[in-house]
């Protein structure tokens, strides 16, 4: 057995899940007895829901890269930490040995130190997936300060709202980062995101695609100036050394923003023991991970799947994981399939939407490719649909790898349910079962815990857990009353998720997407509130009603209904504009699919949009619209439908 808390049969999962539930205490301690702390916990679990407080490990001291760095580098210096795949396939491969890493991540906690930087302070990294970036996280962890990565696919406006918010002092980004054809200028981004800002001391700047940017005297700095520096600090007579800061298991490792139901994104706070405990059980037992084997999840860094499953659970169970800078379909369709290829990938862990947009390519972009390294595949971020959970298992897998749903959240730290890979049974399109230590429970709208079946004979409710597993978030930065609201109050004494799922009689749990105002685009959680307000910063825009809809690539489409207050003489131009403007305020991701001028928007006499009938427009139902007569002007629904595109 490769790790001791590893699950490795049916019973052991069952028998291990009922010690897990019993005495949390004792089971997650014994799990934890197998990580490097500088001092023992004195009690491993207290928490209630009702602050919520949650306390792992309390007392317990360490620094996590000493477990995911130091602890390997007696036996694997040599081994692959970190293999990256550039954006062109044409450019040189870096292997990151631990040995490597190691030296890179104190050489950059060193800079960090020289630029100001203490222990709790936030630093927020705005960067493409280069192995620099990895350094950069691990760097922060190091000397104690807290991490914000910002996904390179948000704007400036975005980005001055987080900085705001986490009272970041410290930047770490790149002149541009390479995505498919495209070169995004990240440093000209942040100086616009730092226009007015007047918390910003340093921005520290990595050169990849040699993009012109301004650097700013006395703030701006290159990295490659300061890491050469810092070597000579760090390196002496062949010896690197850079002394990691104790930190204890509940100080904050990281913020991660992530949207809610209203209008601004939360900084979700984690914590430093729980979380690495977590993220390393759960990808040992999920993946079921061996040494040496090659993990691949295709994520980008700035999303909890890239914290949690390319960087932190992989590297501190010393395992080798391969960082993609590309996207899957550039220079074309069997980018994934090269990439498995050329480096024998083992797992590889990606989104139902990369497999439905490649499957949208058919299989000729698989042919040739030597697949047969692959023993597991995953599914992370949205429901996977059966046809493209077939389509990955008979292609890809060529049935012969377990598939596991992971599902999980930014606020969960890491995987609560799913399969184990080949330990436990997998059924397409469900999650199946929930990991050690997770307790989900189904409610309906009063929290009362669903126990009759529906006609379709399943358990179908809302989605609670009931204690707090050891990666459960601790707080929304800065404001811990928002933390309880959204997640604790909805119900008494529970963790809501924001998800609806059914369960089958076997206990299995199949998601069935948010219950919530948050749409999954891609697997990218939106706002709806967010993509409003948004659109309404647009001149002329009076009001507009957000939804999702079906989308058969990205799982949910951005469906947006817009009241404009002149007469629109270029449609086509105008929502130009509006999308535009939401480029602007929130990034291109958030950009409506589709855009319908309207001339009223259906509301309660209380002025309340009544966003069912506008959801159930945007699916294409026309009929069952289900009680209108409260509306204020019943008249705006037949127009709204009238108008469908
Ligand atoms: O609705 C669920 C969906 O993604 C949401 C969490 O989004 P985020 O915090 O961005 O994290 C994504 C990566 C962990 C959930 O509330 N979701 C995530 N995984 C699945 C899923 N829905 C169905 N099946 C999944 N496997």
């Amino acid at each position: 057995m490769a790790y001791p808390y590893q699950v490795t049969n049916l019973e052991q999962y069952h028998s291990d899940y009922k010690k897990s539930i019993e005495d949390p205490e004792a089971f997650w301690g014994n799990v934890a007895e197998n990580f490097v702390w500088r001092k023992k916990w004195d009690r491993v679990l207290d928490w209630n829901f009702t602050e919520p407080k949650i306390e792992w490990f309390r007392g317990g001291k360490l620094n996590i890269t000493e477990n995911c760095i130091d602890r390997h580098l007696e036996t694997m210096a040599d081994k692959p930490a970190i293999i990256w795949e550039p954006n062109n396939p044409e450019e040189r491969v870096r292997v990151v040995t631990y040995a490597r890493l190691h030296k890179r991540v104190c050489q950059f906690a060193q800079v960090l130190k020289n630029n100001g930087v203490k222990k709790g302070d936030r630093v927020c990294i705005y960067m493409g997936m280069v192995p620099e970036l990895a350094y950069a996280v691990l760097g922060c962890a190091r000397i104690g300060a807290i991490h914000s990565v910002i996904f390179g696919g948000f704007s400036a406006q975005s980005i001055a709202d987080r900085l705001e918010d986490a009272q970041a002092a410290f930047i770490v980004t790149c002149d541009g980062a390479f995505r498919g054809n495209k070169d995004i200028p990240l440093k000209s981004i942040i100086d616009d995101a730092l226009i007015g800002n007047k918390v910003v001391q340093k921005v520290i700047v990595f050169t990849r695609t040699r993009t012109p940017v301004s650097m700013l005297k006395g703030r701006d700095v290159w990295w490659e100036d300061e890491m050469e520096f810092a070597e000579t600090q760090v390196e002496k007579d062949g010896v690197v050394s850079f002394p990691a800061e104790e930190t204890d298991a509940e100080d904050a490792l990281f913020i991660l923003y992530t949207s809610g139901s209203t209008g601004k994104p939360k900084g979700v706070v984690h914590t430093t023991g729980g979380y690495m405990v977590w993220t390393n059980y759960t990808f040992v037992n999920t993946f079921q991970y061996q040494p040496g084997d090659v993990h691949f999840c295709t994520a980008d860094i700035g999303w909890i799947t890239g914290h949690s499953y390319i960087v932190y659970g992989p590297l501190s169970a010393g395992g080798t994981s391969l960082m993609f800078e590309g996207i899957p379909t550039w220079p074309d369709a069997g980018r994934f399939w090269d990439i498995v290829d050329k480096h024998k990938v083992n797992i590889l862990y990606t989104a139902p939407t990369a497999i439905r947009s490649l499957m949208g390519f058919g299989t000729a972009p698989l042919q040739g490719k030597d697949l047969s390294s692959l023993k597991i595949l995953g599914t992370v971020g949205e429901p996977i649909n059966e046809e493209a959970w077939h389509w990955y298992n008979e292609n890809v897998g060529k049935k012969k790898c377990p598939i596991v749903d992971t599902w999980w959240q930014t606020e969960t730290g890491g995987v609560l349910i799913s399969n184990l890979a080949g330990i436990t049974d997998a059924k397409p399109g469900w999650a199946t079962l929930p990991m050690p230590g997770v307790q989900p429970l189904l409610v309906d709208e009063h929290g009362k815990e669903v126990t009759q079946k529906d006609e379709n004979g399943f358990y179908k409710g809302n989605l609670c857990i009931k204690a707090p597993w050891p990666g459960i978030l601790r707080t929304t930065y800065g404001d811990h009353e928002r933390c309880r609201t959204n997640y604790f109050a909805t119900y008494e004494n529970l963790y809501f998720t924001g998800d609806g799922a059914i369960k089958d009689e076997n206990g299995f749990y199949r998601i069935t997407g948010r219950v919530d105002d948050v749409l999954n685009v891609s697997g990218h959680r939106i706002g709806t509130a967010e993509v409003e307000n948004a659109i309404n910063m647009h001149a002329g825009v009076i009001e507009s009603a957000v939804v999702g809809y079906p989308h058969d690539i990205k799982g949910q489409g951005i469906y947006a209904y817009v009241i404009f207050d002149k007469k629109h003489t270029d449609d086509d131009l105008t929502k130009k504009d509006i999308l535009q403007t939401v480029t602007r305020i929130i990034g291109p991701i958030a950009k409506p699919d589709k855009i319908q001028f309207v001339k009223g928007l259906p509301k309660t006499r209380s002025g309340k949009i009544m966003r069912r009938i506008l959801r159930k427009i945007a699916e294409g139902e026309t009929q069952n619209l289900g009680d209108t007569s409260t509306l204020l002007d019943p008249d705006v629904v037949d127009e709204i439908k009238e108008g469908k595109i």
